[in-house]
């Protein structure tokens, strides 16, 4: 079972329901009578993603991206790939990246400097996770979740190496799992 390799749990179902809810109902607001188009930063965000877009309560698109920069292990590379591009353009549209984490901040830099060069109306950043102590480069995080402290955490989309995307809550996997 899943739940054997999982030192405690961080964030539970109920409690993710509540975040989702918080920030379902203040994006409505925010995005009142603009062009709103959610792009999903496959694969992490996915289960944030289809749960979010249910709790907005607006006429929206959905787009998705997808990106590498981790090579199967816990801490960056450094480095960021496109793998798949978004699939129509985005000008004269208000952007809202949904994204699992921000941990150093490399990929969303990046992410987001390559949708502002589209022209969009806007571009923000809404992300479930936050661990700021992980931040190599500054990224502007506009909803965030939760604030995590320094650990790896999975679940609820997040992996570790491509594993335990589908548990139902947010925990902390045992070290020796990873090491
Ligand atoms: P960053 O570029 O270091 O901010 O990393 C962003 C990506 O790394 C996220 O989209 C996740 O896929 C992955 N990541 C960072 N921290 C964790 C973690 O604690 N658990 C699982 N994935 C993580
Ligand atoms: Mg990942």
């Amino acid at each position: 079972m899943m739940n054997e390799h999982i030192e405690k749990i961080l964030i539970s179902t109920e409690e993710i329901k509540a975040i989702v809810k918080r920030l379902g109902k203040q994006i409505s607001e925010d995005y009142k009578g603009k062009k709103l188009i959610l792009v999903g930063i496959l694969k992490g965000s996915v289960v944030f993603m289809t749960d979010l877009m249910r709790e907005i309560d607006l006429m929206c698109d959905i787009d998705f991206m997808a990106v590498s920069s981790y090579g199967g292990g816990t801490k960056t590379t450094g480095r960021v790939n496109i793998l798949k591009d978004l699939s129509a353009p985005i000008e004269d549209c208000d952007v809202l990246v949904v994204e699992d984490i921000v941990d150093s901040g490399v990929t969303l830099n990046y992410i987001l400097k390559y949708l502002v060069n589209r022209n969009p109306r806007s571009v923000k950043l809404c992300s479930l996770l936050d661990k700021p102590s992980g931040r190599i480069v500054e990224v502007n995080v506009d909803y965030i979740g939760c604030t995590i402290p320094d650990e790896f955490v999975v679940g609820y989309g997040l992996d570790y190496a491509e594993k335990y995307r589908n548990l139902p809550y947010i925990g902390v996997l045992k070290p020796e799992i990873y090491s």
